[in-house]
C-alpha cells in the first residue's frame, strides 16, 4: 500500500475556504451556523445551541419568528430596494414610530450602528461650525465603542481599536465613565456634542449613573452642545424600556440618538433620531446613503415593534430572573466578582479572562460572549424564557466548576 500522505479529497470546507479568500480580520469560533428557530441555532451536523448572544444583540426575535417570515416573504416579492430617490410605503410610519418611542422629532435611515454614529457625529459638527470654527470638539467615554468607521472609532474610547489608524479625526476628547469632576473639565466652550452609551457593552456591561447623565444635560445646555444617546446595543427594548434613557426617572432627554442593532431583526438597518432644531443641522444634500431604510428592512421594522410593544414587560421580568439566578451562581463561584445589567443586557464580571468558559459553554450546547476580556455578555432574544434561564444557568455552573481561575492554579485550589 502506497504510504505516501496524499491530500484530503473532496471539496474545501467553508472553514477552509474562509482562511484562504477572506481577509483574516475575524477570529471566528469553531462553529459553522446552519439555522435557527426561536432562541435556538443548529450548526452543520444539526447541533443544537442555546443562542443567548443573538447576533450580538441583533435577533431580538430569535431566529425564523413566524410574523417576520410572513412579511419577509411577502414585501421581498413587492419590493426590496427603491433607494432614496423616492418615497415608498414604509419609511414615513417607521420615522413615525420611532419618534412616538423616543420622544424626538425627526429620524434618518441607515445600515449600522456605526453609520447612525457617523450621521451624529456629522450633526455635531454641523451644529459646531454654525456657531464658531473652533467648535468642533467631541466628548465620549474612555471603555466606549461606537463603531470601526472613522468618525465612530475616533470617538472610540478604547486605544486597541485605533491604534493602528492614527490620526483619528480631531478634536476628541475622552473622560471616565461617572466621574462628574473630570466631565466637567472636558465639557467647555469648544464641546460640539457629547456621546453617551447609558450602559456601556463592549465596554463590560457598565451604566452610567443618573447624577452622571443629568450633568451631562446640564453640561451640554450650558455649553450649546448636542447631548447624543449611542442606543445601538442598550436600545430598541433590549433594558425593557424603548430605548435606555427612558428607565431613569425623571427622563434626561437627548438632542441625538442612534439605534441598529435590534431593529431590523437581523437586517441591516440603523437610524439617527433628533429633536427638530438638531436635525435642521441636516439640509438637503448634505447626509444620505443608497441602502439605508429601504422598503424590506422597513417594513420588517414596523413589524417587530408591532411585537416588541407586546414584549416589553417579559423583557424586564426574564430579565430579573436571569440577574438573580446569576447571582445565585455568584455565591457558588467566588470569581464572578459583579454580575451587572438591565432587561435582557446582561454582564457577568469575572476576575480571569472568560475566553475559555465561552468555548466550554459552546461545547455544552451555550452560545455566550465575552467582552473586555473579562466580563461574560448576554444579549439574548427578547422571547427568552425562564426554561431558557435556568438551562443557561445549568450549562454555566457546569463550566464554572471546571473553571481554573490564575489565583485558584497558583494554589491548586478548584472553585465549586
Ligand atoms: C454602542 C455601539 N455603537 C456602535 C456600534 C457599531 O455598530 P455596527 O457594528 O452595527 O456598525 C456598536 C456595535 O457593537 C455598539 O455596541
Amino acid at each position: 500500500m502506497d504510504s505516501a500522505v496524499t491530500a484530503p479529497v473532496g471539496p474545501p470546507s467553508v472553514i477552509d475556504l474562509e482562511k484562504q479568500y477572506l481577509f483574516q480580520n475575524y477570529l471566528r469560533y469553531p462553529l459553522v451556523l446552519a439555522r435557527g428557530k426561536g432562541c435556538y441555532v443548529y450548526d452543520t451536523s444539526g447541533k443544537r445551541y442555546l443562542d443567548l448572544i443573538a447576533g450580538i444583540g441583533v435577533n431580538a426575535l430569535g431566529h425564523a419568528h413566524p410574523r417576520l417570515m410572513k412579511v419577509i416573504r411577502e414585501q421581498a416579492a413587492r419590493m426590496i430596494h427603491s433607494s432614496n430617490l423616492y418615497y415608498h410605503e414604509y419609511q414615513g410610519p417607521l420615522a413615525e414610530r420611532i419618534a412616538k418611542a423616543s420622544g424626538l422629532d425627526r429620524v434618518f435611515f441607515c445600515n449600522s450602528g456605526t453609520e447612525a454614529v457617523e450621521g451624529a457625529l456629522k450633526i455635531i459638527r454641523a451644529h459646531g461650525r454654525k456657531i464658531s470654527p473652533e467648535k468642533f470638539e467631541t466628548v465620549a467615554l474612555l471603555d466606549s465603542f461606537h463603531g470601526r468607521t472613522f468618525g465612530a472609532l475616533s470617538i472610540t474610547g478604547q486605544e486597541n481599536y485605533r491604534r493602528d489608524f492614527e490620526p483619528m479625526l480631531p478634536g476628541a476628547r475622552f473622560t471616565p465613565r461617572n466621574d462628574l469632576a473630570a466631565l466637567e473639565q472636558t465639557v467647555g466652550p469648544n464641546t460640539a456634542g457629547i456621546v453617551l452609551e447609558l450602559v456601556q457593552g463592549e465596554g463590560g456591561i457598565h451604566p452610567l449613573d443618573p447624577d452622571y447623565i443629568r450633568k451631562a444635560r446640564e453640561l451640554a445646555d450650558r455649553h450649546n452642545a448636542l447631548l447624543v444617546f449611542d442606543e445601538t446595543q442598550c436600545g430598541v427594548g433590549r433594558t425593557g424600556t424603548y430605548f435606555s434613557y427612558q428607565m431613569g426617572e425623571p427622563v434626561v432627554m437627548p438632542d441625538v440618538i442612534v439605534a441598529a442593532k435590534p431593529i431590523g431583526c437581523g437586517l441591516p438597518l440603523g437610524f439617527v433620531a433628533a429633536t427638530e432644531s438638531a436635525a435642521a443641522n441636516i439640509a438637503p444634500g448634505m447626509h444620505g446613503t443608497t441602502f439605508g431604510g429601504g422598503p424590506l428592512a422597513c417594513r420588517v421594522a414596523l413589524e417587530f415593534f408591532d411585537i416588541l410593544d407586546t414584549l416589553m414587560p417579559a423583557i424586564t421580568q426574564t430579565g430579573s430572573y436571569f440577574r438573580m439566578r446569576l447571582t445565585e451562581l455568584a455565591r457558588k463561584h467566588s470569581f464572578i466578582k459583579e454580575v451587572r445589567g438591565y432587561g435582557l443586557m446582561i454582564g457577568v464580571e469575572l476576575d480571569f479572562s472568560g475566553k475559555q468558559i465561552v468555548l466550554d459553554a459552546m461545547a455544552e450546547g451555550l452560545l455566550i460572549n465575552c467582552t473586555h476580556n473579562v466580563v461574560l455578555r448576554a444579549l439574548p432574544p427578547y422571547i427568552l424564557t425562564e426554561q431558557d434561564v435556568d438551562r443557561s444557568i445549568r450549562v454555566l455552573d457546569k463550566v464554572l466548576k471546571k473553571a481554573l481561575p490564575p489565583v485558584a492554579q497558583a494554589s491548586g485550589l478548584r472553585e465549586g
